[in-house]
Formats: structure tokens, C-alpha cells, sequence
């Protein structure tokens, strides 16, 4: 039996009351955005004729998600994130801004607090039995391209078997392995040694890849480096680069793989190449610049305080 019942003066007044409109106290701004997404919500119920038991099906998953901790995994897995992202863009299209280096998204997985070291960093600690070991360099710039000595790059990403520090599983690895703020050099220079992260997969048989199941995807991520570049007069940047040649590069549960952000890996096997880093083996090296914006009117039009808070 299909009713409708939204457009009732009686749903419509309800709305309004559920969402405090008809009171002096409280957040207008909280009140503008419940209003809106609560009249969604019921709107969706009556044009799609939700049954109680989906409804509550529902309510026992985001239940299974925030006790789980998982909202800001599957926040980047229904594209949210993405299309932030792509509104960010957009934003800065309008008052001409260009992104010599594009934005992507952070990921639920920052941790606030790696050690921190000037010009040059390693970020493994070595135990990782299947690694890779990588050599990724390159200089900060400004806008108008002169180098940004003292910029702040913080990178972070996961070992062979997609395990991050602080979020393992298996409790193997130290706190803050492959994860570390490096100061760049006089030059702007940033340099660093690790090892070639894996893919990631959301937690087997947790509530996230249970909805991306029903949808009919996978939880999965290609190779992916993380990074916050900052200086000062400068905006933030939050980024990621691609592993090139992964197999999921473009069949991202995250969607976050962009133009620009797939630097080419060069295999270096000969001696001097090796002796020059200090290593005792073939190994791959990434050379990746990247160019910051600055301030608009004198501050950071995009800093977003909440993800500092929940990190830190
Ligand atoms: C997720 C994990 C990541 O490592 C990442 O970069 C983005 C998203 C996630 O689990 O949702
Ligand atoms: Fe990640």
C-alpha cells in the first residue's frame, strides 16, 4: 500500500518543531541544516515506501558504525569526501585559484605528533619483512614557483600487508612507523626513505564493507602515500600520490586517485644510485614537487579545525 504523506501541513509543521524552528534557543545554523536533511530523509522514506524494517535496519547499522568507529571510513566510501573535495575545487575556480598540485582526500587515518626531523627523514623502521625500500624526494614551492625553505611536509601511509601504525590489528608496528614531519632544507628540499606501501581493505566483515557489499563493491585501495604540506602565508594542501601500475589506481573504493597525483616510479639497481642513498640494494625512487597557494586575504580559506581536533 503506497501512501504519501510528506507534503502535509501537519508532516511540514512537524519538521519544523523536530528541528527547534519554532524556538529563540540553539544554533540557527544547526537548525537550517537538520531541517534540511531530516525533510530529506522523510521525503525519501515516503517516495521510496521504506519499510519499518529497512528503517531500523538502518538505525542497527550506524549503531555497528560509530561503535566500530568507522563514520570516517565510510564517509570517503560514499564519496563524500570526494565530492568535498571536488567543492573545494570548484570554490577555487571561482575566485581563481590554481592547484599546481591537486587536493585529495585525508582519510580517517592521520595521527597528530610523528617525530620530526629536518630535510631528510626514514619513516620505516625496518621490520616490515616484504619491503621495498623507497627513496621519494622533491622540492615545495610557492604559487610563482620560488622554493619554500622551512615548509612542513607530514607523510603517512601503511606497510605490505595495508596495516597503518596506531590502527594495526595485529599490534605489530611501533607507534608513528611510517609516519613523520619533515622540515625541508634551505632548498625547500624534502627527502625521505621507506618502503613501498601496499593497497588498503576496509576491516573484513566490519559494518563499512558490509554496506559496500550490498552496493556491490569492494573496500579496497590502491598504494597510496599520504601527505600535509603547510607553510607559512600559505594554505594547507592534503594530498595523497598513487603507486603507479597498482591494479585498483583507478578502481578506488576512496576515489581519491587524481590527474597529477601518479608520480612514475624508476627502478634504480646501479651501484651509484645505491651508494648515493646509503642502501645496500636496488630500491625505487619517486621525485615529486609540490606547489602550495597562498593565503587568501590573509588566512586559510579551507583549514579545517574539526579533523585537528578528532586527530590530535
Ligand atoms: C580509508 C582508508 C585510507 O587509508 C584512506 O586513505 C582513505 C580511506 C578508509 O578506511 O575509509
Ligand atoms: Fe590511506
Amino acid at each position: 500500500m503506497t501512501v504519501k504523506i510528506f507534503d502535509k501541513p501537519e508532516i511540514q509543521d512537524f519538521l519544523k518543531t523536530l528541528s527547534g524552528l519554532d524556538k529563540e534557543g540553539g544554533s540557527p545554523r544547526v537548525k537550517e541544516i537538520v531541517h534540511r536533511l531530516m525533510s530529506d530523509l522523510f521525503k525519501a522514506i515516503d517516495d521510496l515506501d521504506i519499510t519499518p524494517d529497512e528503517y531500523w535496519t538502518g538505525i542497527a547499522w550506524l549503531n555497528e558504525i560509530g561503535a566500530a568507529g568507522q563514520a570516517g571510513l565510510i564517509s570517503p566510501g560514499l564519496g563524500l569526501d570526494h565530492f568535498i573535495d571536488e567543492r573545494l575545487d570548484a570554490i577555487d575556480e571561482a575566485i581563481g585559484i590554481k592547484n599546481g598540485t591537486p587536493r585529495t582526500i585525508e582519510g580517517p587515518l592521520y595521527v597528530a605528533g610523528a617525530p620530526v626531523s629536518t630535510g631528510f627523514a626514514r619513516l620505516d623502521d625496518g621490520t616490515d619483512a616484504n619491503g621495498h625500500t623507497l627513496i621519494m624526494h622533491g622540492t615545495v614551492y610557492d604559487s610563482d614557483g620560488s622554493p619554500l625553505p622551512g615548509a612542513l611536509v607530514e607523510v603517512w601511509h601503511c606497510d605490505t600487508r595495508g596495516f597503518y601504525s596506531h590502527f594495526d590489528p595485529t599490534g605489530q608496528q611501533a607507534p608513528f612507523n611510517m609516519r613523520r614531519t619533515i622540515i625541508a632544507d634551505d632548498k625547500g628540499r624534502y627527502k625521505f626513505q621507506s618502503i613501498l606501501p601496499h593497497g588498503y581493505g576496509v576491516p573484513p566483515g566490519s559494518p563499512t564493507e558490509r554496506l559496500l557489499s550490498a552496493l556491490g563493491r569492494h573496500g579496497q585501495r590502491p598504494a597510496h602515500i599520504h601527505f600535509f604540506i603547510s607553510a607559512d602565508g600559505h594554505r594547507k594542501l592534503t594530498t595523497q600520490i598513487n603507486i603507479a601500475g597498482d591494479p585498483l589506481l583507478h578502481d578506488d573504493f576512496a576515489y581519491a586517485t587524481r590527474d597529477g597525483l601518479v608520480p612514475d616510479v624508476t627502478e634504480r639497481v646501479d651501484e651509484a644510485s645505491i651508494k648515493a642513498n646509503n642502501l645496500d640494494g636496488p630500491f625505487a625512487e619517486i621525485e615529486f614537487d609540490i606547489q602550495l597557494t597562498h593565503l587568501v586575504d590573509g588566512v586559510d580559506n579551507q583549514l579545517n579545525e574539526q579533523r585537528k581536533r578528532v586527530a590530535a
